[in-house]
């Protein structure tokens, strides 16, 4: 079974990205961390990122279509803004863990509103890479 990992806008430069907010590691660590534990799981991760919106529409579709188990979403400002994103993440039943590194509700008050979350299974926040792995915990116990 596989784990889609959806990442937006912003996250291909983590590691140099704000790391005092965000950390050093880079999304291809996160995904060597992840691909780890999948192992251990017996579960497939499909990790992918883009700075398009529209991108991360198709994706959450594709995600229904092959049958994914679930899908971890970092939507990175898409998640405070986007409409779009919240009535994908509606359209399909494949379940949507929402992730973010930083915990947004102890930053900018415009982080404060989630459009993915409104619609998300569940949100691990907070945690730096650690959330994603966590998520995958969770995904796993689905
Ligand atoms: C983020 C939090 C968002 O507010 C921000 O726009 C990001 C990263 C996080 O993982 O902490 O790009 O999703």
């Amino acid at each position: 079974e596989t784990v889609f990992v959806l990442n937006g806008p912003n996250l291909n430069l983590l590691g140099t990205r704000e790391p005092e907010i965000y950390g050093s590691a880079t999304l291809d660590d996160i995904a060597g961390m992840l691909e780890d534990r999948a192992r251990e799981l017996g579960l497939e991760i499909d990790l992918r990122q883009s700075n398009h919106e529209g991108h991360l529409v198709d994706w959450l579709h594709e995600a229904q279509a092959v049958g994914a188990k679930a899908v971890l979403l970092n939507a990175g400002a898409f998640t405070h803004t986007s409409v779009a994103l919240h009535d994908a993440i509606k359209a399909i039943r494949t379940p949507v863990i929402e992730v973010h590194l930083s915990n947004p509700h102890t930053r900018e008050a415009f982080r404060h509103k989630s459009y993915v979350g409104m619609a998300a299974k569940a949100t691990i926040a907070g945690f730096g890479p650690l959330s994603y792995l966590l998520a995958l915990e969770g995904a796993h116990r689905l």
